[in-house]
């Protein structure tokens, strides 16, 4: 089939950041994991320009090919039409930004015939994810591209280490629950962490050098290396976030009301400040206790599948 005719379908996976956000960026590990939550994208015939279903995408099509373009040195008048159904939800640390990169990036390789270099597709997608989120750490596309329980750390502007965790005890059952959209982009959250820093080098680097332990212990809970409860690390890394100012009061009080019966929650990505934090990570031993309680706020929460396939071709 040549280009003129050609359907590229492929679709990318959504992350839950377990340990780590925000440390990301300053060179602390992270520990995420690919959900089953997924963007599908699909490309299609030959026209010399770029239509886009739904039409609010546009935008963000037209800014992603032009460094796609770029990259690969393919001609500009190369157009499609570009269908995007994503299951993530926009804005709330989901990563719905890296896995549409993510799997832009792939569905070209496949629509310029070129085998499909993951390395490739996510070095791609961490360029996108630059013009877009000012200074992110990579961890997002490279959890999109790669799929699975990563431990990710970025090592300098250009270089990053990966690598997927083998697990000795089996993940327990964790639930999400959205707070709601954050009035706050990640770039200006991510922004407010660095002027934060600025501001006060020293309060701040301890607190970021803390984040980092508890990601490493929580690498140990995951390797049953240690005998850690993961209630107090999810707690500890909560309660770092809110030392950063990334969590609004809100969320913040109904975090302490899980607390109250026996839970944890942290937020899960860049989080929010004034209104909504986007998505809460939410663990209780006793997984009924949490559904119960949110069963009384007539809220459902909704259980979730981490560790799924990364980007793939359909
Ligand atoms: C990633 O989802 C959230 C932040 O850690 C920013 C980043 O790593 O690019 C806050």
């Amino acid at each position: 089939m040549n280009r003129e005719t050609r359907l590229v379908k492929v679709s990318s996976p959504g992350k839950i950041i377990l340990s780590g956000e925000h440390s990301v960026v300053y060179g602390e590990p992270a520990i995420v994991a690919s959900i089953d939550k997924r963007l599908h994208l699909s490309l299609s015939g030959s026209r010399s320009d770029i239509n886009v279903i739904p039409q609010n995408a546009e935008y963000f099509v037209r800014q992603a090919m032009i460094l796609i373009k770029d990259y690969f040195g393919t001609p500009s008048h190369i157009g499609f039409n570009i269908e995007i159904n994503s299951q993530i939800p926009i804005g709330c640390g989901m990563g719905s930004s890296a896995a549409f990169s993510v799997a832009l990036s792939a569905a070209f390789f496949k629509l310029i015939n070129q085998r499909l270099d993951l390395k490739k597709v996510n070095e791609i997608a961490y360029l996108i994810e630059k013009k877009h989120h000012g200074n992110p750490s990579g961890v997002d596309n490279t959890i999109s591209t790669y799929g699975g329980l990563l431990w990710f750390r970025k090592e300098s502007e250009s270089f990053y280490t990966y690598s997927q965790i083998k697990l000795k005890r089996r993940l327990p059952r964790v639930f999400i629950f959205n707070t709601g959209k954050p009035e706050e982009s990640t770039k200006e959250i991510v922004k407010t962490v660095a002027d934060l820093y600025k501001k006060n080098p020293k309060k701040t680097g301890k607190i970021i050098k803390k984040m980092g332990i508890v990601t490493k212990d929580f690498l140990k809970y995951l390797m049953e290396e240690d005998d850690v409860i993961l209630s107090q690390l999810i707690k500890d890394n909560e309660m770092l976030l809110e030392d950063l100012s990334v969590v609004s009061k809100d969320t913040e009080e109904l975090i302490r009301r899980i607390e109250k019966i026996g839970g944890s929650a942290k937020i899960s990505g860049a989080g929010g400040i004034k209104n909504g934090s986007g998505i809460l990570l939410l663990y209780h031993p006793k997984p009924a206790k949490l559904m119960s309680f949110f069963r009384q706020k007539n809220i459902k929460i909704e259980e979730i599948k981490l560790g799924t396939k990364g980007v793939k071709v359909e």
